[in-house]
């Protein structure tokens, strides 16, 4: 039996933010990352489209020899990974798993909060599908979540624009829209890839005490537990710290955003989907 790298799949850029905790958790596999960046972002999209263009990656993970491939998306976790697991898995390839970022977060997140009051900030397509809420209502049932749709904080981090002053506007507003549902929320969630890159604004206009919890640190350590349960799929990882990363449009475009996502140099290969 062959083995292969993990296979890490997201929109666009933000899933770097989840590979770079990842590879720091469990340096010693092999890792392929593909960004769909010619068709992100996947937020504002129906669930249909988000589903057709996340299963296509899927399946191209597939083919390049992953056994495991993470959708380190939330709006791909939301909208399509239920059908992936339980209608295309069982046909395509049943020894695979496909695994997504928000059971490992919402196990997690009822521990953080002493006032039981936590925030979900996220894209359009994660609040609306009540993805969260209802995974979180089923391991913390006495947590209130509340949930807030910030639309322009990719497109802000997409075009360059997040640290500048003009970010501040729609920062302030949908911290401001989501502390409005309640003043005693004490936990953060930032439940986009892409929001790890405003830290620093999302504080300045949150209450001070707050926790903010950055996926990435959550669902590295959830995965590296993943494996030690699962030594059959664990055993069909190959072993050698190397990183590939793979983009649907211009690898060009993709290696001068990508080291602001992942910290360190990259260089990408073009893949037609
Ligand atoms: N990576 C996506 C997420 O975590 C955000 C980017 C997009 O809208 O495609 O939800």
């Amino acid at each position: 039996m062959n083995q292969g790298p993990i296979g890490v799949f997201d929109s666009g850029y933000g899933g770097l933010t989840v590979l770079k905790e990842i590879v720091k958790e469990l340096p010693q596999y092999d890792y392929l990352y593909l960004g769909d960046n010619a068709r992100t972002p996947y937020g504002t999209r129906s669930f249909d489209t988000i589903y057709e263009y996340t299963l296509e990656c899927v399946k191209h993970l597939f083919d390049q020899g992953c056994h495991l491939v993470i959708l380190a998306c939330n709006t791909a976790s939301a909208k399509a990974l239920r059908n992936i697991q339980q209608k295309d898995l069982p046909l395509l390839a049943p020894e695979k798993r496909v695994l997504g970022v928000i059971r490992p977060t919402a196990e997690i997140i009822g521990t953080f909060s002493k006032t039981n009051h936590v925030g979900v900030l996220g894209t359009s397509g994660t609040i609306s599908s009540e993805s969260y809420k209802i995974e979180i209502g089923k391991q913390f049932p006495g947590l209130s979540v509340f949930q807030q749709a910030c639309p322009m904080w990719v497109p802000l981090v997409e075009n360059g624009e997040h640290l500048n002053s003009g970010a501040d506007y729609f920062i302030e507003k949908y911290i401001n829209e989501l502390f409005e549902q309640s003043d005693q929320i004490d936990t953060l969630l930032l439940a986009c890839t892409h929001y790890p890159l405003l830290i620093e604004k999302i504080r300045q206009y949150a209450p001070e005490d707050i926790n903010i919890l950055n996926q990435g640190e959550v669902v590295a350590p959830s995965l590296k537990t993943y494996l030690d349960r699962h030594p059959e799929i664990a055993g069909k990882i190959s072993k050698g710290g190397d990183l590939t990363f793979l983009t649907t449009d211009s690898t060009e475009n993709f290696d001068r955003h990508a080291s602001l996502f992942f910290g360190s140099e990259i260089h990408s290969k073009f893949v037609h989907i």
